[in-house]
């Protein structure tokens, strides 16, 4: 596999899919057999699938268990002081840097939430695609629109989530090359967290490549913040100038910390964007008729969008370390236990949705638990689904009569805890 840390994005992407395939393309029927016995197995099936587990520790040695009925994930992910994501650290610290918002708890985790909503606010988000996200994703649909054929994942999908975070941070994007460097560093740094206890060599590099990147990636940002303020430009709704202009109970941030907080705000941003619309969009590919349904109302563009995010979301499994005894559905669950929280798993527990086997474009009355639930919910679920919106209405506009490309090696959605086709193959009637 080819892990140098220079790779190409789409090389760095295929790498770390194939990576987290696992050996089994659709686990669903397999968590429903188990969920029917118990929402909580005793045993990492993470590992099972054939993917390295996060949550068995560095040496594989720590007892899992897996969730997977809604009523347990949720309760699960309400509680996190007693379900940490403490665990996270394991995987990243070294790579990304402290303090990463993922793995803080207290006081620290509220500051930095509070500090995030604040720059992530509605109206900042409403400027920010006004002015930049809706022409830089159409922009980059219109360049393909006359081509007739592309595979999306490389040539649209995987890029624009990147551009968009480009734009949010306030950084310089008229330098395609460092713009693609970039995105190669932000996947570079996510692949640097895997851990397969049996290929420890294997593994050792990956760390090294990710650490590389990541600290590539930090000088990237610090490097336009520096400049920002010695410019005085800090006037916008980017995250650079909200940074910057930051003032509250005499704190500000130096540009070291400025840095920090984006840094992992782009890991969390990217490739689970990438992956989430690329099954939007995959789902509705093999569905022709609700494609067209979809292409004809765009008022279904939201609705499909969540009921993608339920069906098929792109992140599937959430990592929790637990920090004292405690029990679930009657099973006790000791202090210091590995867990896999299967949100992918709980979004079909018929408790919770009715027909949940089925993609249909309605709306659900249970809110999917792919943006994760509870402290650690995800902060950028408005960003996520109005870039996921922008794209699908651009692709509906902009690429007549889409449908997958009977020539391309269309091979689904697959993974397990991340979800996504590899490759999107498309074919359209060109103008
Ligand atoms: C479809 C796209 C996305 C999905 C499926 C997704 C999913 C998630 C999930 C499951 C979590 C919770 C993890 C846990 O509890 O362990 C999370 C947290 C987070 N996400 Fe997202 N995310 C997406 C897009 C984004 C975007 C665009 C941003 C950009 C701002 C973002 C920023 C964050 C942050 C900062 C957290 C940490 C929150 C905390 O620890 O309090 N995410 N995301």
């Amino acid at each position: 596999m080819n892990i140098a840390a220079d790779s190409q994005i789409n090389e760095a992407f295929v790498a770390l899919s194939k990576a987290y395939a696992g050996n089994l393309d659709d686990p669903y029927p397999e968590y429903r057999k188990l969920r029917e016995q118990c929402p909580v197995y005793r045993g990492d099936l993470v590992a099972e699938f054939g993917v390295p587990s996060l949550v068995a520790g560095r040496e594989g040695k720590r007892d899992v268990f897996c969730l997977l009925g809604h009523e347990v994930v949720k309760k699960a992910l309400m509680d996190s002081e007693t379900f940490s994501s403490e665990i996270y650290r394991e995987a990243f610290a070294g790579v990304m840097g402290d303090p990463v918002i993922l793995y803080l708890n207290g006081d620290e985790h509220r500051f930095h939430r509070n500090l995030l909503t604040q720059i992530l606010s509605p109206a900042a988000l409403k400027d920010m695609t006004d002015r930049h996200f809706i022409p830089t994703i159409r922009g980059m649909v219109e360049e393909l629109a006359s081509r007739g054929r592309a595979e999306l994942m490389a040539d649209f999908i995987l890029d624009f989530p990147i551009r968009v975070i480009y734009k949010l941070f306030g950084l310089p994007n008229d330098d395609p090359e460092a713009m693609e460097q970039f995105s190669t560093r932000a996947l570079v740094m996510v692949l640097g967290g895997m851990i397969d206890p049996s290929k420890p060599e294997e593994a050792q590099e990956r760390f090294a490549n990710a650490s590389k990147a990541s600290e590539e990636l930090f000088n990237q940002i610090l490097e336009t913040v520096k400049k920002r303020r010695a410019e005085g430009d800090i006037q916008g709704h980017d995250l650079i100038s909200q940074l910057l202009r930051f003032e509250k109970a005499s704190k500000t941030f130096s540009d070291e910390e400025i840095s920090q907080v984006l840094r992992p705000t782009l890991a969390a941003a990217g490739e689970t964007t990438s992956r989430g619309f690329a099954n939007v969009l995959a789902l509705l590919l093999e569905r022709p008729e609700m494609l067209e349904q979809v292409r004809n109302d765009r008022s279904l563009v939201p609705i499909a969008i969540n009921e993608a995010m339920r069906y098929e979301g792109s992140v599937s499994v959430v990592p929790r370390i637990t920090i004292r005894d405690t029990e679930l559905a009657g099973v006790k669950i000791p202090a210091g236990s590995g867990v896999n929280i299967l949100v992918g798993a709980a979004n079909r527990d018929p408790a919770a949705h009715e027909e949940p086997e089925q993609f249909k474009l309605v709306k659900r009355k249970n809110q999917p638990l792919s943006f994760g639930f509870g402290a650690h919910m995800c902060m950028g679920m408005p960003l996520a689904k109005t870039e996921m919106d922008i794209a699908l209405n651009a692709v509906l506009d902009l690429l007549p009569n889409l449908r997958l490309d009977p020539q391309g090696n269309y091979e689904g959605i697959k993974g397990i805890q991340f979800r996504s086709p590899t490759s999107l193959p498309v074919v359209w009637d060109a103008p």
